[in-house]
């Protein structure tokens, strides 16, 4: 099997993080651990409802190395809770995890923010890995050890900093993701792309994105962009912010329609919406501006219908992490390929109540 690697140490911390990318990956990830950490006094996977069936996969392998456990909670965006984290913390104790114990995130976006946040403030904190299974998962949320659950407040407004040791993703897995899924992950190919490659961009123009065999041939791709990223600068101190693009908006989008509006949707509405504002603010090239748009035309809306509400947006997007002082602020992009850069070298740009109004109404 022909593998992918990518390694990466973030430059602020000592701790590695391998990510290996190839179809049927399982049999590897025993010989590849045996590599990376010393014999762990035991692994638990956390899994979701829906993905028991490859965590017994998992568990078969992995057994003859260490006593291997599965926990589960019910699949959906609603268990990324304190709840249910305290639930897993619960089993993780009544199982017996020592600080020398591993935990495997096997599953979407929800397991591995979820898992990797009980992984970080177990014990203070044990070694993870991730075995993502939907494709936003496999070309962003896995990378980065951002960990988090949603809170009344907002999503992910509650979580850390805590890179997982090791990320094995099996393209295989998106095989059988709806359409809905992979367009969560696609959305973040594209802004992958506008943010960070020019050539990935035109790559990615030339797809009508139909053809899985296609999607997972930009995987390794998506995830050097995001190892790069995240080695600069891992607690966002100011470049990742650059991973955010299309999010401020994107986000109060799938907060305001109370997550009725899928997260690709809304990026892709988010990245129309903040490419607008970088146009209008004289910092986003109008030819590249036009590039974008043609590129975000390709994901008919499928008659979803939008009503934004443009007061309760306004809100979501001050209470955003990236704003502070009751001012917006955006990461915009200068050219495709490359993110704007202020005088003082912040990525970050203040955008006005009347602006981000303005490109709602555009939606
Ligand atoms: N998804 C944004 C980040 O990981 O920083």
């Amino acid at each position: 099997m022909e593998l992918t690697r990518i390694s990466f140490t973030p430059k602020q911390s000592t701790s590695p993080c391998d990510i290996l990318i190839g179809e049927g990956i399982f049999p590897e990830i025993r010989s590849s651990l045996e590599s990376m950490i010393e014999t762990p006094s035991s692994i638990t996977i956390i899994t979701d409802s829906n993905l028991k069936k490859y965590a017994k996969g998992l568990r078969k392998d992995l057994s003859k190395y260490a006593k291997t456990n599965i926990v589960s909670f019910r699949a959906g965006e609603r268990q990324k809770s304190f709840q249910t984290a305290v639930e897993l913390l619960s089993k993780f104790a009544a199982l017996g995890v020592d600080r020398k114990g591993i935990v495997f995130c096997l599953g979407g976006g929800v397991v591995g923010d979820l898992g990797g946040f009980v992984s970080s403030i177990y014990k203070r904190g044990i070694t993870y890995f991730h075995v993502p299974t939907s494709l936003l998962a496999q070309v962003d949320s896995c990378i980065g050890g951002k960990t988090g659950i949603d809170m009344d407040f907002g999503k992910n407004q509650v979580g850390t900093f805590f890179q997982p040791r090791g990320v094995f993703i099996d393209p295989n897995f998106i095989d059988s993701l709806p359409k809905v899924e992979l367009v969560n992950g696609i959305a973040e190919m594209v802004k992958s792309s506008i943010i960070a490659s020019k050539r990935l961009f035109e790559r990615l123009k030339r797809s009508d994105f139909d053809s899985i065999d296609e999607l997972k041939r930009f995987i390794a791709d998506c995830c050097k962009i995001k190892s790069k990223i995240v080695s600069a600068d891992e607690k966002e101190d100011n470049l990742r912010s650059i991973l955010n693009y299309g999010h401020t908006v994107g986000h109060a989008l799938e907060a305001s329609s109370n997550y009725s509006l899928s997260h690709g949707r809304s990026v892709i509405l988010g990245m129309q919406a903040e490419g607008w504002i970088a146009k209008e603010l004289g910092i986003f090239a109008k030819e590249d501006f036009v590039q974008q748009e043609e590129m975000l035309k390709k994901f008919e809306r499928n008659g979803d219908s939008i009503r934004p509400r443009k007061k309760e947006l306004l809100k979501y997007a001050l209470m955003d992490k990236k704003s502070s002082s009751g001012i917006i602020r955006m990461s915009l992009p200068e050219k495709i390929g490359k993110m704007h850069r202020t005088k003082s070298g912040n990525y970050l740009v203040p955008v006005s109540e009347k602006l981000f109004l303005g490109s709602i109404s555009r939606l």
